[in-house]
Formats: structure tokens, C-alpha cells, sequence
């Protein structure tokens, strides 16, 4: 059985490596999470209130997009609406419940969309299948779905080229309820040929395959699995989103915050599975990134431009890592080694750790004549045994002043 090659923005996607969500909307003025409204039970009319209050902070687009660039992402996924109905877009009259009205005619995601073509970042658009706010939504759900069609063509014909839809909500309703998802993909497929289309398979179905105009699954706040692709119909990405604490949309009382270091393995473990890492943020009421966020961006940024620049073209491989947690990508000929737990050299007195994690690191499988090992973040040549498929590496440790948590070598070979 073969595996299917990749459509062109399939495999385009799959190079973004990285990714921003930003969770934003009225909402956010709480600073209780996107559920706010459903899970406080705030009836509509008070919690349409919100909207009288909402103000974007002028440059607020142009930040959200900054930070991603400065953090090595590729695109973002702007909640254009979300489960609460509001939408950040121009609905052209569709619904009252939009920011152009609240706003002085201020388009959100007009501002976004000229933010991300001004730095070279790729615009999605996050849009909820679900919804609170539309009476339709529960009364009259054929009528519900054209109003969703027509919202999502809005989207897709005003706005320029984007880089493709997100979807989430279709967990909301029984399993066989008809979302009439081919008319809907077939709108986004007239009017953005090249857009990536994703349909959040949520918390209970992570991985799951759904229609076959889908271009990625989804493993919402999970570690994603290899993808079994022999024999499939279509090559599919895999794509991971994930919350920095434990709220998507601003949660101004959670502390619960995972560390820079865990946030690289992450982004290291989904590329290892060539997955995409989708690391949201929630900025605060007037959409400023909270400094938290803002400082944990930073942070990757900083790591892939000393170490980590080969997740984007790298591509899993078949050498195999002896030592738990690491692995190898490859790209251009090379092959790169991610080795965790090496810590920094000679300086006992000084550093807490004993130096351990430094020493001998194996790989198998490794096919053709290894000519030189390096680390990327400093170029320094590392010893190396090869018998045959084997390969040993001699990790050196961190200079003093150094940690990047994962290390990488550049493998080059004859
Ligand atoms: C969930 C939540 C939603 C969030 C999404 C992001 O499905 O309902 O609030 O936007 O996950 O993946």
C-alpha cells in the first residue's frame, strides 16, 4: 500500500510547522474564557451588553501579528467568531452583532488581514459552526446553516487570498446530524481554491477523519499521534492546539501556566509526528497580549532562531532514537538530531544540575555515511561512532550561559 502524495497547500501547510491561535471577542473583557456566557448562564440580552463595552485597542492586530513573527510563526488563526454569535468581521447585514457596529465601523479582522500581509504571516479564519446567540441556531437550523454559509462566504470573497478556515463547533450536536459540510466547503473551495480547510474534531475525537474535503485532523490539547497514511484516499496533515494555561479566551485569574521549556518539547514533539503546533493566546480586553504570553512567544522565537530553524522544512524520519524523547528530522539531504536533557558543562559550583544528559547519544536506522555532526547553535563539531546503521554521538553540554532545553545537531553526510 502507498502513501498518498500531498495536494500542493497540503504540503505547503505542513511547512508552516508553527502556528498562532488568538482567541479574541467580547468576551475577553470578562477575562473568564470564551465559555463565559454558557457556562455563568449571563442570558443573551445581558450579555450582549459586552458589545456596548468592547474597545480594540488601535494597534491591537498589529501586535497580535508582531509577537507572532517575532516567535518564528507562520500564521494565525483569528476567532472571527466564536461560539458567543459576535462576529470581529463586516457581516454586511447579516447580523447587528458585529464589530463595525460596536466600533464606529472598525473591521477586526480587515485589521488583522492587513497586519499579517504587512510581516508575511498567513490570515485563517477560526469560524464557530456553533452558536449562542442565533435563535435559528436551535429553531430552524437549515436556515441556520445558510445564515453560516453566507457568514463564511463573507469571509472568503472580502478579505484577499487567506490561508484557510477553521472550523469548530460540530461536536455540539449528535453524531449523524447533517452540518451539510460538502456546501459549505464547496463555498470556501469557489472563492479560495488554496485555502486549508479544518473542522476541530474537539477533545473527544482527536485524530478522527471527517469529510473528505478536509485538509488536516486535529488533536485539541493533545499530544498528536504519528499518522497512519497507507492505503489512505488523501494525505491529510495533523495539526495540535493548545492553550498556554488553561483558557483559550482571556482568563485573567489562571496561573496555571505551562513553562517555556515544556512549550518547546511541545513544538518539538508534534513536528517529530510532522504535526503542526497551533499555541494559542488570549489577549485581554482591549486585545493586548497579557505579558505572560507575550514573554512565552518570545521564548520559542528566541529558540528557533539559535537552534531549532529546521522544524519548518524538517520532516520526520526513520532513523530512530535509542535515548526516550529524542528523535530525528531531515530535510535537504541532512538529517538533524533533537537531544533533550542535556545540561550545562563543568561548572558544578555555579549550575545545579551534575552535568548529566551530556555523553554518548544513539540513533539506529541511520542509512549513508555520516560525514560530520553539529550542533546548530554554536557550530561545534561533535564526536561521532558509526557502525553501520549505528551512530554514536557524543553530546557535549551547554557552555556556561546557555540552555536551550532541546539541543540540536546537524548531521551532514557524505
Ligand atoms: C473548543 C472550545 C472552544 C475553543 C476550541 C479551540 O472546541 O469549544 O472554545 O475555541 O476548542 O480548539
Amino acid at each position: 500500500m502507498s502513501i498518498p502524495v500531498p495536494e500542493k497547500r497540503i504540503a505547503e501547510f505542513e511547512k508552516f510547522g508553527f502556528g498562532m491561535f488568538v482567541h479574541y471577542g467580547i468576551y475577553s473583557q470578562k477575562g473568564m474564557g470564551e465559555w463565559v456566557m454558557e457556562i455563568a448562564g449571563i442570558p443573551r440580552d445581558e450579555y450582549k451588553k459586552l458589545a456596548d463595552t468592547f474597545n480594540v485597542a488601535k494597534d491591537a492586530a498589529s501586535k497580535w501579528v508582531k509577537a507572532a513573527k517575532n516567535a518564528g510563526v507562520k500564521y494565525i488563526v483569528l476567532t472571527t467568531r466564536h461560539h458567543d454569535g459576535f462576529s470581529l468581521y463586516d457581516t454586511k447585514g447579516l447580523s447587528n452583532y458585529d464589530a463595525p457596529h460596536y466600533l464606529n465601523g472598525r473591521d477586526i479582522v480587515r485589521e488583522f488581514v492587513d497586519a499579517c500581509s504587512a510581516e508575511g504571516i498567513v490570515p485563517f479564519f477560526y469560524h464557530t459552526t456553533l452558536d449562542w446567540y442565533q435563535d435559528s441556531f436551535k429553531d430552524d437550523f437549515k436556515s441556520y446553516l445558510q445564515y453560516l454559509r453566507d457568514s463564511v462566504e463573507l469571509l472568503c470573497s472580502n478579505y484577499g487570498k487567506i490561508g484557510g478556515m477553521w472550523f469548530d463547533g460540530n461536536w455540539s450536536k449528535p453524531a449523524g446530524t447533517d452540518w451539510e459540510e460538502d456546501k459549505l466547503y464547496e463555498v470556501i473551495r469557489r472563492h479560495q481554491p488554496d485555502a486549508i480547510i479544518v473542522n476541530n474534531t474537539g477533545l473527544d475525537a482527536r485524530g478522527a477523519v471527517g469529510n473528505p474535503q478536509l485538509d488536516s485532523v486535529t488533536f485539541e490539547q493533545g499530544r498528536p499521534e504519528p499518522m497512519n497514511r497507507e492505503g489512505q484516499p488523501k494525505y491529510l496533515a495533523a495539526e495540535m492546539c493548545e492553550t498556554m494555561n488553561d483558557h483559550w479566551g482571556y482568563g485573567s485569574g489562571d496561573l496555571d501556566y505551562k513553562s517555556l521549556s515544556q512549550l518547546i518539547e511541545t513544538l518539538c514533539a508534534c513536528r517529530k509526528v510532522g504535526a503542526n503546533y497551533l499555541l494559542n493566546i488570549g489577549p485581554d480586553a482591549e486585545g493586548e497580549i497579557v505579558p505572560m504570553q507575550s514573554a512565552l512567544l518570545g521564548g520559542l522565537g528566541k529558540w528557533i532562531n539559535e537552534c531549532g530553524g529546521c522544524i519548518y522544512n524538517g520532516k520526520p524520519s526513520k532513523i530512530h532514537a535509542v535515548e526516550r524523547k529524542n528523535f530525528a528530522l531531515e530535510a535537504d539531504g541532512k538529517a538533524y538530531l533533537f537531544i533533550h536533557g542535556i545540561h550545562i558543562a563543568g561548572v558544578a559550583n555555579v549550575t545545579v544540575d551534575d552535568g548529566s544528559g551530556i555523553g554518548p547519544k544513539n540513533f539506529d536506522r541511520v542509512k549513508g555515511k555520516v560525514k560530520r555532526v553539529r550542533w546548530t547553535d554554536n557550530g561545534e563539531e561533535l564526536n561521532f561512532v558509526q557502525d553501520s546503521e549505528h551512530l554514536t554521538v557524543h553530546a557535549s553540554g551547554f557552555p556556561y550561559g546557555k540552555n536551550y532545553v532541546v539541543r540540536v545537531a546537524e548531521v551532514e553526510f557524505e
